[in-house]
């Protein structure tokens, strides 16, 4: 049978000389097919063998829009005919910083980086020099960037967590410092007893807590009600900082990110990804007091923090995002919600054990006999090779899927994109039964 994959294996291989790896990122070699890309328009993806996929990873969620936005073309061409980046002031960080606060409700003031794990570095110093405090508290599963300081209880082996009742915080990586753990407590997620026996003892020493305000990084697991109100209480009661890293949730679940969605303000909270629709750029917002700090002492740079390139981009996404109050959003989670629940029909159908969670533009399948899940531990029963299965499976139908079992939708997946995707995931699930 031909290759139909061909061109792209040859340039693995041609790569796997040169570039380390063969990929930008070891992330991306665990895709069960890696692939080579030519073009992409709108929800689809062209790969250098004509495949042509619909989407649902847009390069790991940035292209809210889809592929190459009219108004986002525009406004990254216009700007590339101009500077690219000055390492000085100029009118679009105060134009794009005046959107985001209109948008975002924590967003006193707005700080420009360019990846999300330098805008966690950011929030994590700004904490602890606010609150003079050491610890940051972390759940597990959670993940917020790569770096030393937070690496940690994210993917590792499951007997480095220790038990739920006691976690140990567990290394993620081969040459990370080891007493990185030693500034950060692990928590399991959605259990608000167990904070609250936690703060008692030790909530004078905890400068933050961060969280994924819908853990989208181990299978896209909702707030319990009022789980996220009850944390803004607890860490308001002990004087500790709460952060909520919208890097995924940020102009995704909605304009205003998810503090707007489930009506809860953090303190401070860090954006990525689809906030610059596909161009490389991120923020810290948060009260004005805490982000000051920064101007007092608390060391913060960057040689392309707010370049004009990505603000450009910036600028024209939250334009077509914020237009008709937003409803490009709200109608791109309606119809993510839409293809959850076809999918989570045809599995039961099939009479395979499936639990899609989410929401509507970024949810996860579990092939899992476990419903409800609450924190990371509940996807260690996952069936991962029946998830390779499934993506390969769906990769042949044309339906471009990310490794994990995350689905990203994007305002470009139209009703024709999802009803395609719904027909081939029927078949292929039913093959999995
Ligand atoms: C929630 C969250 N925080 C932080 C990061 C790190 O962002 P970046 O990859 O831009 O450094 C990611 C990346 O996936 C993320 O999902």
């Amino acid at each position: 049978m031909a290759d139909r994959w061909q061109t792209s294996r040859e340039l693995l291989d041609r790569a796997r000389q040169s570039l380390c790896g063969g990929v930008s990122s070891p992330f991306r070699a665990s895709f069960p097919v890696p692939l080579y890309f030519e073009d992409g328009n709108g929800a689809r993806l062209l790969d250098v063998d004509s495949n042509e996929y619909i989407d649902y990873t847009l390069a790991w969620g940035p292209n809210i829009l889809g592929y190459r936005h009219p108004k986002v073309a525009e406004a990254v061409s216009r700007q590339a005919m101009s500077v690219h980046t000055y390492g000085a002031q100029h009118r679009l960080e105060p134009e794009v910083a005046e959107k985001f606060q209109a948008a975002v409700p924590c967003a006193e003031r707005v700080a420009f980086t360019s990846s999300g794990s330098e805008a966690v570095q950011l929030v994590f110093r700004l904490a602890r020099a606010y609150t003079n405090r050491k610890y940051i508290l972390k759940f597990e599963g959670h993940y917020h960037g790569w770096m030393d300081s937070v690496f940690l209880s994210y993917r590792a082996p499951a007997d480095k967590f220790g038990p739920v009742d006691a976690p140990t915080v567990a290394l993620g990586s081969r040459g990370q410092v080891e007493n990185s753990a030693g500034n950060v407590i692990a928590a399991p997620w959605n259990d608000l007893a167990f904070l609250e026996r936690l703060f008692a003892e030790r909530g004078h020493e905890i400068a933050g807590v961060i969280t994924e305000p819908v853990l989208c990084n181990s299978g896209c697991i909702l707030p319990e009600p009022g789980f996220l109100a009850g944390l803004r209480a607890l860490t308001r009661k002990h004087g500790t900082l709460l952060i909520f890293d919208e890097v995924i949730t940020g102009f995704r679940i909605s304009l205003g990110g998810a503090q707007a969605h489930f009506g809860v303000t953090p303190d401070l909270a860090t954006f990525g990804k689809a906030i610059a629709a596909g161009m490389p750029l991120s923020a810290v917002a948060g009260r004005k007091d805490i982000m000051e700090e920064m101007y007092k002492g608390v060391a913060f740079g960057g040689t392309f923090n707010g370049n004009p390139m990505s603000l450009a981009a910036a600028n024209a996404a939250l334009d077509v995002l914020s237009a008709n109050d937003g409803t490009i959003l709200k109608e791109a989670n309606a119809l993510g919600s839409q293809l959850m629940e076809k999918i989570s029909a045809h599995g039961k159908a099939a009479g395979v054990p499936l639990y899609v969670c989410g929401f509507g533009t970024a949810f996860a399948l579990h092939f899992t006999p476990v419903t409800g899940m609450k924190h990371y531990r509940d996807t260690w029963a996952d069936d991962k090779e029946k998830l390779t299965r499934y993506i390969k499976g769906m990769l042949e139908e044309g339906v471009y899927l990310l490794p994990d079992g995350r689905v990203y939708t994007s305002c470009a997946h139209t009703e024709r994109e999802i009803q395609e995707t719904a027909t081939a995931a029927q078949k292929v699930l039913a093959s999995l039964a």
